[in-house]
């Protein structure tokens, strides 16, 4: 493993997706912030999404309190549509992550377009007015690692990028050659290191694909959701059938 030990963002989201498949107020969104926070991750992610699909607007306050009493950050994803820009502001996280939002994904399906000047400026403004309302709230944008979008990302306010490792870690699932995007990764970590950027990763990653990223410290810090609490499922669901089974 690594002598820089990187940071794990716990995405929290499919604890919220659970519960909102069945309309319950469990699974607990609290209780999985303190369970990861307890555990040795390093801060909480969630994505508080337009459509509302997982995330609801009072699970980030009390996210967010979880996050104060353990003194770990927050980091909340959002697009850049006011009303979330807004929550944003009222929340005042320690990070915010801004990434493209569909409506019709299943998931954040690629980064962000900073080549179009439509989006570029709408992400600017929104990062200004992020950085103006949230006094030492750091951003990170949600981009591939392209380096005409990396020099982009230094024109607008931010401390970070977190580059979409979903096609790579597709990749690695698969069992395909993914020395190209390892490749891309070490451009774009030198180039962010010339930058002053923080390089971040996320999407798509599991215990097996992040492994070679670590072990060439590609990134400081790694936003992991989905296969965690997929995995959680399997190293859970046999203590939870026993004790019911000794209960009946
Ligand atoms: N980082 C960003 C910007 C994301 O949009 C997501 C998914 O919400 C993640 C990280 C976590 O991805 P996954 O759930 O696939 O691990």
């Amino acid at each position: 493993m690594s002598a820089t030990k990187a940071r794990l963002g716990v995405n929290i989201d499919h604890v919220a997706t659970l519960r909102q498949a069945r309309g319950e107020s469990y699974p607990s969104i609290v209780d999985a912030a303190n369970v990861c926070l307890g555990n040795g991750a390093d801060q909480i992610t969630i994505h508080l999404r337009e459509d509302r699909r997982h995330i609801q607007d009072t699970d980030v306050e009390a996210v967010r309190l979880v996050t104060k009493k353990f003194g770990k950050p927050l980091n909340l994803e959002i697009g850049v549509d006011p009303e979330i820009v807004d929550i944003a502001i009222a929340t005042a996280p320690d990070w915010i992550c801004v990434v493209p939002e569909k409506r019709e994904e299943k998931t954040t399906e690629g980064g962000l377009d900073l080549k179009s000047s439509e989006n570029f400026e709408k992400v600017k403004n929104a990062c200004s007015l992020l950085k103006e309302k949230i006094p030492g709230v750091k951003i990170s944008l949600f981009v591939e690692a392209d380096e005409e979008t990396l020099r982009k990302c230094k024109e607008i306010p931010c401390d970070a990028v977190e580059i979409h490792t979903g096609d790579f870690a597709r990749a690695h699932l698969n069992g395909e050659d993914t020395e190209g995007f390892i490749d891309q990764f070490r451009q774009s970590k030198k180039l962010c290191a010339e930058l002053g950027l923080g390089h971040h990763a996320g999407h798509g990653l599991t215990h097996d694909s992040v492994a070679p990223l670590v072990k060439e410290e590609l990134f400081i810090e790694y936003n992991i959701g989905h296969w965690i609490i997929c995995q959680a499922v399997f190293d859970g669901l046999a203590k939870v059938v026993s004790n019911l089974k000794e209960a009946i």
